[in-house]
């Protein structure tokens, strides 16, 4: 039995990678991707690397053997690049076109898995102000929340036909190198770093080693549905951007406006500002141990590291 997996090239597909025995990934360059993982040191965990070019080729899901899992992890950059209209059409496609290309080419092969682990994000919920969320809340208004419910609906044809399905709504993932701290770490060591606005807004985070250990615990667990792939206690801006400076010992006293960030990283900045005050209802009512469930101790390891 397999895991199939798509983004294996990512920052959270390699740490998935290296708990997995047995991984097939699904990648658009796959000889580049086999280098690349090959220098991670992951080479010996891959099964194949197959290629994706909106959808797969029918004898690629022919070689694999039966699938237990799929993690569809694939998906345009949110963070690099200007939000042009170009630039938003490909964030969705990549993640909409891409789930619903990718379920249709399984459920063509008839080698269906047991569970398909599909990425989606907290963006879901758009601005949630004050309010704790739990995955029962309704979807928020704009771009984001409208692209996730989408990608979300986009593996109902697998649902169908009685495969479980687990869309993980995952808030800001830290660790070492990559995700966030990748970009903050470099702007904070240079006493460049500040809280955001006036840094009351709220952010859902997890460490990345507890989001492949939910990953890998959900493959088994008989839960279905939302899953909201954040730590127990999401911290105002300004608490995370002390905590930050602090851990690497540098200062944090330069707020950033909203009309600055705009500017620099254009319609991107406007979900730095959102209140985001997630939580994993779901994770903890099922029993899920997290390892980091406070900002301090998972900064000190993402950085440590
Ligand atoms: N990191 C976070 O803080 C965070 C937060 C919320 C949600 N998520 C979601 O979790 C998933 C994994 O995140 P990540 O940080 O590991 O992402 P990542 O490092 O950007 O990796 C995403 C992977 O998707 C593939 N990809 C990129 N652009 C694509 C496109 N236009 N079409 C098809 N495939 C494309 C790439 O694989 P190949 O080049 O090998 O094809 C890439 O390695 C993403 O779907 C992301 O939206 C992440």
């Amino acid at each position: 039995m397999t895991t199939l997996l798509t983004g294996g090239t990512g920052f959270v597909g390699k740490n998935l990678i290296e708990r997995l025995q047995g991984v097939t990934v699904v990648s658009r360059s796959p000889d580049s991707a086999k280098q690349r993982l090959e220098q991670e040191g992951l080479s010996g965990k891959l099964d194949d690397v197959i290629q994706w070019n909106n959808g797969l080729a029918e004898e690629d899901l022919a070689r694999i053997q039966p699938i237990h899992s799929v993690v569809n992890l694939m998906g345009e950059s949110i963070a690099e690049g200007r939000w042009t209209d170009t630039k938003k059409e490909k964030i969705r496609s990549s993640r909409v076109d891409g789930t619903r290309n990718l379920v249709d080419s399984i459920i063509q092969s008839g080698n269906l898995p047991k569970v398909f682990i599909s990425a989606s994000a907290i963006g879901l919920y758009g601005d949630t102000g004050e309010r704790i969320v739990e995955e029962g809340a309704p979807v928020g208004r704009g771009f984001l929340p409208e692209v996730c419910q989408e990608w979300e609906s986009a593996t109902a044809p697998l649902q169908a036909l009685g495969v479980r399905v687990v869309h993980l709504r995952i808030g800001i993932v830290l660790g070492p190198r990559g995700g966030a701290l990748k970009k903050l770490i470099p702007l904070f060591r240079t006493g460049l770093g500040g809280p955001l606005g006036n840094g009351k807004q709220w952010m859902a985070w997890i460490h990345v080693l507890d989001l492949v250990s939910l990953i890998q615990w959900l493959m088994d667990e008989p839960i279905s549905g939302a899953v909201n792939a954040t730590a127990p206690n999401p911290v105002r801006n300004m608490e995370f951007t002390k905590t930050l400076a602090k851990a690497l010992g540098r200062p944090a006293f330069l707020p950033a406006p909203r009309f600055a960030v705009r500017l620099a990283l254009g319609e991107f900045a406007n979900s730095l500002f959102i209140s985001s005050r997630i939580v994993p209802g779901v994770a903890l009512s099922q029993g899920f141990q997290f390892q980091f469930a406070d900002i301090q101790s998972a900064l000190q390891n993402a950085i440590k590291k």
